[in-house]
């Protein structure tokens, strides 16, 4: 164990950061950002974590990431990088050039990842082992971890998933708990096993806080949560909430609030990039909904008719609208509306983000804290165990969250080491 000495000594930390799904946009993003901010080449616009409120809190500085991964394309960092800048016009034109050395560095540090069904026949694709059982894999990724912790004398990893979003699978009772879910793998039972599942294992397993990111199925399943307590790291997800969802669960306490009904709420989505393409395949665009669906029930006390669609158009590249149509009813029955169009692009609202929950859930780990990180929910559009939506209240847990870690600090609690 380790005291408050200790935990707010940062100037030595070094924290690892292993994206699963490294090769992509978001992935990227986070990389060139991280790598920015080291180089002062830009400022922390759009970092939770810079904001007033967050000061207090003693954490790591971005320069000090060292990134890694996992991934099942071949694409290197620096193509990604010029698309984002030139195709995309996502990032400064010169970014790339300027951080060349260190995306080089990185490149050095992705391992492939695991295949899985959904991804097989797919283009450029990176050498993953074929036919390697479920627990090789699992053992593989385990040790590409540990490989990456020795080779950088890191503190620790965070383990954060940015891949491919995946289709739902039904979880039974052999998800519910771990010597059940051990039984799968060492069957090799591939169907009953998704990609983030087998990803979140090999990371909790070794011990490393893992965040989902992706609307994908990890942390439904209970037996990762059981394996995360038993290994007392943290986690937390799903699915990172940057856009419509946002700007829906910052306006739906207004109605709500104003005691006007709302009587439908149509959502509708385009986007490009590699995420859309991926949403585009029916299976995988059902995840997505289902994570974006869920927030205006609890909000105003009532389900209102909904609708949110997600169409792939591929000249947007990392470019998403969404266009919201809200349709209310107000004093003496009377109707009204309000429209709102959101013109984003994808990856510099989500790669902030996650370099936010990556220094919040280092601190959680250097604090001693276990299981899930419920202070992140403003974070993603389906919370783990907060049925609270509303931005403003969600983002008060963040804030409760620094007023208790600030007095246990002051009061001088255990920190404990990691
Ligand atoms: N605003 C945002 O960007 C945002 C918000 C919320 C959630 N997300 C989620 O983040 C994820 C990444 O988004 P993106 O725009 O970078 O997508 P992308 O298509 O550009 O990148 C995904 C990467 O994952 C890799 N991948 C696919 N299957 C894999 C596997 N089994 N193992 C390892 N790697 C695998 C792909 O090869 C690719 O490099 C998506 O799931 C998306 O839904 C993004």
């Amino acid at each position: 164990m380790r005291g408050n000495r200790e935990l707010t000594k940062m100037s030595t930390r070094r924290t690892g950061v292993w994206l699963c799904g490294a090769r992509g946009s978001l992935a990227t993003t986070v990389v060139l950002g991280a790598r920015a901010i080291a180089r002062g080449l830009c400022g922390t616009t759009g970092l939770v974590t810079a904001l007033p409120e967050l000061r207090p809190l003693p954490l790591v500085e971005p320069a000090a990431f060292v990134f890694g991964g996992w991934d099942v394309a071949s694409t290197p960092l620096s193509e990604q990088a010029r698309v984002l800048a030139l195709d995309d016009r996502a990032i400064p034109a010169d970014l790339p050039s300027a951080v060349a050395e260190d995306l080089r560095a990185v490149e050095r540090s992705i391992r492939p990842g695991y295949r899985c069904g959904a991804m097989r026949s797919r283009a450029g694709q990176a050498s993953v082992p074929a036919r390697e059982s479920l627990a090789a894999t699992v053992a593989r990724l385990g040790d590409d971890l540990d490989a990456f912790r020795a080779a950088h004398r890191l503190d620790t990893v965070i383990v954060v998933n940015l891949a491919s979003t995946e289709g739902p699978i039904t979880l039974g009772a052999e998800h519910r708990r771990l010597d059940s879910l051990r039984r799968l793998i060492q069957a090799d039972r591939r169907q009953r096993v998704a990609a983030s599942m087998v990803y979140a294992y090999a990371a909790l397993e070794r011990g490393f806080p893992y965040l989902n990111f992706t609307p994908s199925p990890a942390l439904d399943v209970e037996a990762l949560h059981e394996l995360a307590h038993k290994q007392h790291v943290p986690f937390y997800g799903s699915d990172g909430k940057t856009g419509e969802t946002l700007v829906k669960t910052v306006l739906a306490p207004l109605f709500r609030y104003r005691n006007l009904e709302v009587l439908s709420w149509e959502g509708f989505n385009i986007l490009g990039g590699g995420d859309g393409r991926v949403l585009n395949d029916p299976r995988h665009k059902r995840a997505k909904v289902r994570t974006k669906s869920g927030v205006l029930a609890t909000t105003l006390g009532y389900q209102p008719h909904t609708g949110v669609s997600i169409e792939y158009v591929p000249s947007l590249g990392n470019w998403k609208t969404a266009w919201d149509f809200v349709h209310f009813r107000g004093f003496l029955g009377t109707k009204m509306s309000i429209q709102f169009v959101w013109q984003g692009c994808d990856s510099i609202l989500a790669a902030p983000l996650v370099l936010d929950l990556v220094r919040l859930t280092d601190l959680a780990h250097r604090k001693g804290e276990a299981g899930p990180m419920p202070h992140l929910a403003c974070f993603f559009k389906d919370p783990f165990g907060v049925s609270v939506h509303s931005f403003t209240d969600q983002f008060r847990l963040l804030t409760e969250y620094v007023a208790r870690t600030r007095r246990s600090l002051k009061g001088g609690g255990p920190g404990r080491s990691t």
